[in-house]
């Protein structure tokens, strides 16, 4: 049975020469074993006119690093963004499809966003700490969603002592490797510290009202490479407790850290989707096999 889709495809190439033919649904099945953490399905978002993602859909395993990669501009922020309903902020974008969370539709009215995005948080492309001292950037989530009044993060550190707060502080800048660099400095201000520090105490601040999915928009593009480093070891360890879904435009990076890539290219599509591995060893597409040597994007 042919449908109309495939004979427009087979007529009308786009602009980037990309025909239909050269998006076959089978490159973007990804088998794993058990339910994903996040199930993305026929996901559009337009900017006004601008069609920014084109029915994306994708299956986010647990506990594990997948990478988003693909040239400037092809919607790799957009669909980061909409795992956590960031781009409701965006007053053009316009949002069809559904993502699920641990099965629930987070695209449904009723949706709380703050306790969505607390269990979906998120670290940003340039490090932006508080104007505020360490401590207090990593206490001001945990306070303002009172989880230190109301004693759930006490019992998941096992106590219930007044030093609560504290321990809270050490154990996420400990999660972030950052404490024994600032462990004399708690009280100094924040934007004190060099940019990989910043930005490692930005994920410590996101760790600190206990995600279970971490969404990173190119978080080391700003660093320097001893810094990126620094961040990518932090990457890999953060994969055995949560899901990490992360934006790079540095290939090896994602080559690096990842276990699963997604290459979207122009137009918003998802071209590509499977084991890092496979993807970068033995692409599907011609034009993602283009991208990833270099002779495209
Ligand atoms: N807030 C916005 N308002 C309008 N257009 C946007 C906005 N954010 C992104 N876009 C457009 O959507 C497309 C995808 O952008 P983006 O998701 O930032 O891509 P990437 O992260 O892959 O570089 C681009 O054409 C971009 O100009
Ligand atoms: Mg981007």
């Amino acid at each position: 049975m042919s449908n109309t889709a495939t004979t427009t495809a087979d007529t009308t190439a786009t602009t980037a020469g990309e025909t239909d033919e050269q998006l076959k649904a089978e490159w973007r099945e990804y088998a794993f074993e058990g339910e994903p953490k996040l199930a993305v399905e026929d996901l559009n978002v337009h900017y006004g006119d601008d069609h920014a993602l084109d029915n994306v859909s994708l299956d986010i395993p647990k506990e594990s690093v997948t990478a988003l990669i693909g040239p400037s501009g092809c919607g790799k922020s957009t669909f980061l963004r909409c795992l956590n309903r960031m781009n409701d902020r965006v007053s053009s974008a316009r949002i069809d499809g559904s993502v699920r969370l641990d099965g629930e539709e987070i695209y449904q009215d009723g949706v709380d966003l703050v306790e969505l995005r607390k269990r979906v948080g998120m670290v940003f492309q340039s490090p932006n700490p508080f104007p505020k001292s360490i401590r207090e950037n990593i206490a001001y989530g945990p306070k303002k969603h009172g989880d230190i009044q109301t004693g759930v993060l006490a019992r998941l550190l096992g106590r219930a002592d007044s030093d609560e707060l504290d321990a809270l502080v050490e154990q996420c800048l400990r999660d972030a490797a950052l404490y024994d660099e600032v462990k004399d400095r708690l009280d100094d201000n924040a934007l004190g510290l060099s940019g990989g520090q910043q930005q490692r105490l930005c994920l410590a601040r996101c760790l600190s009202v206990g995600p279970e999915v971490i969404l990173m928009d190119e978080p080391a593009s700003a660093l320097d490479p001893i810094a990126t480093s620094k961040i990518e070891d932090l990457i890999a360890d953060l994969a055995e407790e949560y899901t990490v879904v992360i934006v790079t435009h540095n290939m090896q990076q994602a080559a690096r850290i990842s276990d699963q890539t997604a290459v979207f290219l122009t137009g918003g599509k998802l071209v590509e989707y499977g084991d890092t591995d496979q993807v970068f060893e033995n692409p599907q597409s011609t034009r993602v096999e283009e991208y990833i040597t270099g002779k495209f994007g």
